[in-house]
């Protein structure tokens, strides 16, 4: 809630994606839990990445989401809008890239992007300009008037984030939208993906099994496997989840004293746990982050610290910590 200009309280609604319990199962017995009793809750203009082992229920989640599936429990929103009684409204604020793409191969590019524009009744005069707009942005101008039957991998990705943006969305789901292309085609995707969020402020709701892709462009990031929601955050916030679970890893180098001394006034302080001297380097595992009170114990035995970082988990590290024993 906030005050409005007059004064009076007005519900705002910061949310691009809300999911309250919600859950999908299947089987006869709903003895399959695709979805299970999963929270989310995605920032307008967030660029939000959805990761999590084959079968975790990414897809499942998103299908939720866009309407073409009923959640067995829960209940959600996107843009706003109810995920079962307002699919209609979600449809028009929303752009998806499924996994895997059904196109109409014997069209061409501007053929099948005609007949989503039609869906959308965008009329011809905006229609031809934006399918010739959209193309260019996705690099695919060549092949305009090619059918999609004849593209690459990389070229349907692309086709599909193109058809994903006729009607110019607020949100975007994109499940899994550089699997199977080459390096440069899926740098190329994932510039295009950051500049529509910086430039047009749209939401993404992505996942991917990239995890190096997914530190590069995502704001936040959540992890499921299973069906459940395991850890959310930041790529740093993640990293205090593992760190709470499995401690910090410091290196550390030292002048001015022998290591050995070096060594002995650091065991001293509260909360280190081990440590051991590889070559010219300390390597020290605490329980907690440590490095104020680290540094000022070598600085009372006389040392000067000349290298002190942080052994720093990239999301793939986290990933499988995360996941681990799951
Ligand atoms: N229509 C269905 N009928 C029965 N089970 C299904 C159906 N759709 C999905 N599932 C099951 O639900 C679970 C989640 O599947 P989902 O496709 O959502 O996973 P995912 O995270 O997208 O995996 P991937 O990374 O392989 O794409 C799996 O166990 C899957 O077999
Ligand atoms: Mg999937």
């Amino acid at each position: 809630m906030e005050l409005g200009q007059s004064g009076v309280v007005r519900k705002t609604n910061k949310l691009a994606i809300e999911t309250i319990h919600l859950s999908k199962f299947f089987g006869k017995e709903n003895q399959i839990r695709a979805v299970d009793n999963l929270n989310l809750q995605v920032r307008k203009g967030e660029v939000f990445g959805f990761v999590g082992p084959n079968g975790a229920g990414k897809t499942t989640t998103m299908k939720m989401l866009i309407g073409l599936l009923e959640p067995s429990e829960g209940s959600g929103k996107v843009a706003g809008f109810d995920i079962v009684r307002e699919i209609i409204n979600i449809r028009e604020q929303t752009g998806v890239l499924p996994e895997p793409a059904g196109f109409y191969d014997n069209l061409t590019a501007r053929q099948n992007l005609r007949f989503y524009a039609k869906l959308y009744n965008i009329g011809p005069e905006v229609r031809e300009k934006r399918i010739v707009g959209l193309l260019e942005t996705v690099d695919l101008t060549r092949a305009i008037d090619q059918k999609i039957g004849g593209f690459s991998t990389g070229m349907r990705k692309r086709f599909g984030l193109a058809q994903a943006l006729i009607n110019e969305p607020l949100v975007l789901f994109l499940d899994e939208p550089t699997s199977g292309i080459d390096p440069l085609g899926a740098q190329m995707m994932r510039d295009l993906i950051k500049d529509l969020n910086r430039s047009k402020g749209v939401t993404v709701f992505l996942s991917s099994h990239s995890m190096e892709e997914v530190q590069e462009i995502c704001d936040r990031i959540a992890i499921i496997a299973r069906g459940k929601l395991l850890a959310v955050g930041s790529v740093e916030d993640l990293r205090d989840i593992v760190r709470a679970k499995e401690g910090v890893h410091y290196l550390l180098e030292v002048e001015d004293i022998p290591l050995s001394e070096a060594a002995e006034a650091i065991k001293k302080v509260e909360g280190v746990q081990d440590l051991e001297i590889q070559d010219r380097t300390l390597h020290i595992h605490t329980k907690m982050k440590l490095r104020t009170e680290i540094a000022k114990a070598i600085k009372k035995a006389g040392g000067t610290v000349s290298m002190f970082e942080e052994e720093e988990m990239n999301l793939q590290k986290l990933f499988l910590k995360i996941i681990e024993g799951v």
